[in-house]
């Protein structure tokens, strides 16, 4: 028997302002998306976008039903509406961010691990990392260089 290490990498900016240009502006679009999430039940509001790389900039946010389990989050929304409307493009970068009207979300909020396993679908089947940032409302924001990072143990088609 011998022990397994696992290490991640993840890049801590101090807040939005200190993001690359492209990247703050990717980072409002989501914001602009968590502004229109349908989110009645749960009051937790998120939006994502992604850039394409043809160019394209998708948005989503959550979806929720009064079924809940019948609702979607906002990462998962964006990347089936990419993968639906542009199946040969590449997703090159995702930015994410929250909002609660139960708390405040100043420190960064990471995608679900079910939102982990879709954007790990895509990442696997375009052979490109994906860039994901990821914050709450304000304070720092999170990267990671890859989808690789958030899920280590990655299920995915070499096992099938
Ligand atoms: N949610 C997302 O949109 N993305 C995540 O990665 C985590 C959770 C949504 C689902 C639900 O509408 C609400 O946030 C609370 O869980």
């Amino acid at each position: 028997m011998k022990e397994v290490k696992i290490e991640s990498k993840l890049y801590v900016f101090e807040s939005i302002e200190e993001l690359p240009k492209d990247v703050n502006m990717l980072m409002q679009k989501a914001a602009e998306a968590r502004g229109k999430a349908y989110a009645p039940y749960s009051k937790f509001h998120v939006g994502a976008a992604l850039l394409l790389d043809n160019g394209e900039i998708i948005t989503g946010n959550n979806q929720e039903n009064a079924s809940y389990p019948s609702g979607l989050c906002a990462e998962r929304t964006a990347i089936y509406y990419a993968g639906s409307q542009y199946p040969n493009a590449k997703v090159l970068r995702m930015a994410i961010t929250a909002t609660s009207q139960n708390k405040q979300t100043t420190s960064p909020i990471p995608p679900c691990g079910a939102c982990r396993q879709a954007i790990a679908e895509y990442e696997v089947k375009q052979k490109v990392p994906i860039e994901i940032y990821f914050m709450g409302e304000k304070g720092k924001v999170a990267k990671s260089d890859s989808l690789a990072n958030l899920l280590p143990f990655v299920f995915d088609k070499s096992v099938l």
